[in-house]
């Protein structure tokens, strides 16, 4: 792509949207099952390329275009990585907030989504409360959407920032990934699966590259059936035993606003599942320890140990930038290549 040219997207008329809700668009990023093993490799060497690139001229690969971040929940780390990695490649960004929209009159996604692709959106990027709300709105729009997280179901550019810190760690050096990439690497779940996005899009990603994924928690917040997720996971109630096995240990948040009235003892929660500096030197002294945040430190894990020289956590923050620009940057330019629609 040849960066100073005018951007052949941008129009004053918005086109007619597709009928068509099949196939969805090859830049969108809607599951981490979308993605081919080659594609996977594909977007980590970009996000390594894009980080590295000076950004007087990184600025010009998306310079002008315009991408919207429509986020019904609120968020830290991934509106603001989005909204800095589509900045760094010089696309012009809109944030859209429930709170603070025609969202709140009643207006419905598909009148949003609408509306924002005749503004000018390019691609979309959306948080949602309801899973499957990605699907939807690429449906009804035809843009390339990119799932910032939906609900209890996906968020596959965590699970993709996340591989990208366990490569790091564990395989450094790796230059393709393939289905052997993470042979002999456990990582650990640990906490609320039921209601967590992260964990489903990283057992949906890290097995793929062979890695064994271990789930761990009380059967409230993990049922036994969700071993039948696919391959290469299992459950390990015990924290220790989880632990002793794991390379990599990603501590997850209870979901307070998702319990719908189930009742926790949080003591006996952390008794068990807390991951202490003790728990943590005693049983996996050498392993990672992850967290997609927002951290509720002394709850699923203590302060010592979220600041401590095993937790990874805020450069998982850091690679969310690198990662989500490859992801923003093959949204656009499928969006430009022929066949790419709307
Ligand atoms: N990991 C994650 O999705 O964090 P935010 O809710 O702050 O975006």
């Amino acid at each position: 792509m040849n960066p100073t040219a005018t951007p052949a997207r941008r129009q004053l008329h918005p086109p007619p949207v597709p009928a068509s809700p099949f196939p969805y668009h090859p830049g969108s990023l809607l599951s981490a099952s979308d993605l081919t093993l080659e594609e996977i490799g594909h977007i980590l060497t970009r996000a390594t390329a894009l980080e590295i690139q000076d950004p007087l001229t990184r600025d010009r690969i998306l310079a002008k275009r315009r991408v919207a971040l429509l986020f019904y929940e609120s968020s830290t780390r991934t509106r603001t990585s989005f909204e800095l990695a589509a900045k760094g490649l010089g696309a012009d960004t809109t944030l859209i907030s429930s709170l603070s929209s025609s969202i709140e009159k009643g207006e419905t996604l598909k009148d949003t989504g609408l509306t924002l692709r005749a503004l000018g959106a390019e691609a979309i990027i959306l948080r949602h409360n309801s899973s499957g709300a990605p699907w939807l709105l690429e449906a009804e729009t035809r843009l390339p959407v990119l799932n910032a997280g939906d609900g209890m179901h996906e968020h596959p550019t965590q699970a993709l920032l996340d591989l990208r810190t366990i490569l790091a760690h564990l395989r450094p050096g790796v230059k393709a990934v393939t289905e052997e990439t993470l042979a002999g690497v456990t990582v650990s779940i640990v906490g609320d699966i039921l209601h967590s996005r992260v964990a489903r899009s990283n057992m949906l990603l890290l097995p793929r590259l062979g890695a064994s994924v271990l789930l761990c928690g009380p059967r409230e917040l993990l049922p036994d059936l969700a071993v039948l997720a696919g391959p290469g996971i299992a459950i390990e109630r015990n924290f220790e035993a989880a632990l002793r096995q794991s390379q990599a240990v990603m501590m997850l948040r209870i979901q307070a606003e998702r319990l719908a009235g189930l009742q926790l003892d949080l003591e006996e929660y952390k008794a068990n599942y807390q991951l202490t500096g003790q728990r943590l030197a005693t049983q996996a002294p050498t392993s990672i320890v992850m967290h997609p945040g927002p951290i509720i430190r002394g709850l699923e894990v203590t302060a010592g140990v979220a600041d401590g020289p095993q937790s990874v956590i805020l450069e998982q923050v850091k690679n969310g930038v690198a990662i989500r620009m490859a992801v923003v940057e093959r949204a656009l330019l499928a969006a430009d290549a022929p066949g790419g629609r709307a």
